[in-house]
């Protein structure tokens, strides 16, 4: 057994939390400085996610981010109880956004899909949103 576990307020500074503190867990397990960046960087866009779409910048939300290593394949999963996503295959379609007024590209979950070696959206209007997202840590 390998874990993490981490609940935050959805305040931008923990952005930069989270993304560092997943990275520093996925590190202990000596990986690539490629493969910590990728994770790094998905981790950075499933919680800004969470915080501006799922909590609209409201800092009274929670995060939670559970991680977990297992054999070298490290599982992070990023939940908010915000909004919720009413359609998430339209959701992960690149360029697909709800904000282009405010300078979003519409490609966070394209990142994610790319970085990572696989994603899994769970999402319910009102309910809120999950991300799992799974990395190798080895070649
Ligand atoms: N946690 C979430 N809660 C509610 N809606 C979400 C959440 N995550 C994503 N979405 C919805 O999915 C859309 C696509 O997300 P994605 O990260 O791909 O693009 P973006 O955030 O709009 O732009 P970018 O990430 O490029 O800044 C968002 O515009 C939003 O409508
Ligand atoms: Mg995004």
């Amino acid at each position: 057994m390998d874990t993490l576990s981490i609940k935050v307020n959805a305040l931008e500074a923990n952005e930069s939390f989270l993304r560092s503190a997943v990275g520093a867990y996925a590190s202990r397990m000596n990986p690539t400085l490629e493969t910590v960046s990728d994770i790094k960087t998905a981790v950075s866009e499933a919680v800004t996610n969470a915080i501006v779409h799922g909590y609209a910048c409201d800092p009274k939300g929670i995060i939670t981010v559970n991680c977990e290593i297992d054999d070298g394949l490290l599982t992070i999963e990023v939940q908010d109880a915000g909004r919720g996503i009413p359609d998430v295959e339209e959701a992960m379609r690149d360029f697909f956004t709800t904000k282009a007024n405010e300078e979003r590209s519409g490609l966070g979950f394209t990142i994610m899909k790319s970085f990572m070696d696989k994603l899994e959206v769970y999402s319910e209007p009102g309910e809120g949103t999950l991300v799992k997202m799974e990395k190798k840590l080895y070649a």
